[in-house]
């Protein structure tokens, strides 16, 4: 399983269930990455997206809420019964894509971690945990981003375990 996450210089991911960076770039590495594999989100999360089901993936949502529904998605009431959805599924293939409960969660079960370092400190209410102090992770590779239009520089950094 994977996680792909985009994160500020003390790992910030979010504010008032929002994104920190805005980064087209980096929206499109979300999708070239995602595309045609199965997501994992909790509902704070999916009802962040403008658009609904993210297109050409499978969704799946976290919620405790049992009237919550949304075309295109499946909805679970715990990590063991989307666990259980996914059981002829490539872990390979499953992308845990937010938010920071769904984040803390599931972390103990993938193997690899797209991280987008934005160089940028952010006042944030949500965030992932601090790979570069886990040391059961490390870095595999890094690949320069570019600049953001608002300024911040970012990266791709892989993490593994
Ligand atoms: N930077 C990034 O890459 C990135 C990516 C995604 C999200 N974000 C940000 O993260 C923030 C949202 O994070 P969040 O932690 O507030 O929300 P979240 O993880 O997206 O969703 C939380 C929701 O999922 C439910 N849930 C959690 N665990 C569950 C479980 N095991 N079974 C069933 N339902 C479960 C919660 O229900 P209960 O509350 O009832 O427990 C709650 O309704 C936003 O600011 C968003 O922009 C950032």
């Amino acid at each position: 399983m994977n996680a792909i996450v985009s994160v500020t210089e003390d790992w910030g991911i979010g504010y008032k269930g929002e994104l920190l960076v805005r980064n087209r770039v980096d929206m499109q590495f979300f999708k070239n990455n995602t595309m045609g594999g199965t997501v994992i989100c909790g509902q704070n999360t999916f009802e962040s997206f403008p658009g609904g089901a993210l297109e050409g993936r499978r969704n799946i949502v976290l919620s405790l809420d049992p009237s919550f529904e949304a075309p295109g998605i499946e909805v679970f009431a715990s990590i063991n019964d989307a666990l259980n959805a996914l059981h002829d599924t490539d872990s390979n293939d499953v992308w845990v894509i937010g938010g920071e409960s769904i984040y803390r969660q599931l972390l103990p079960m993938c193997n690899r971690a797209l991280v987008t370092k934005n160089a940028v400190q952010l006042t944030a209410d949500a965030y992932f945990p601090n790979l570069d102090e886990d040391p059961t992770w490390h870095v595999e590779s890094i690949e320069e981003g570019g600049v953001t239009k608002a300024g911040i520089p970012f990266s791709f950094v892989t993490y593994v375990r």
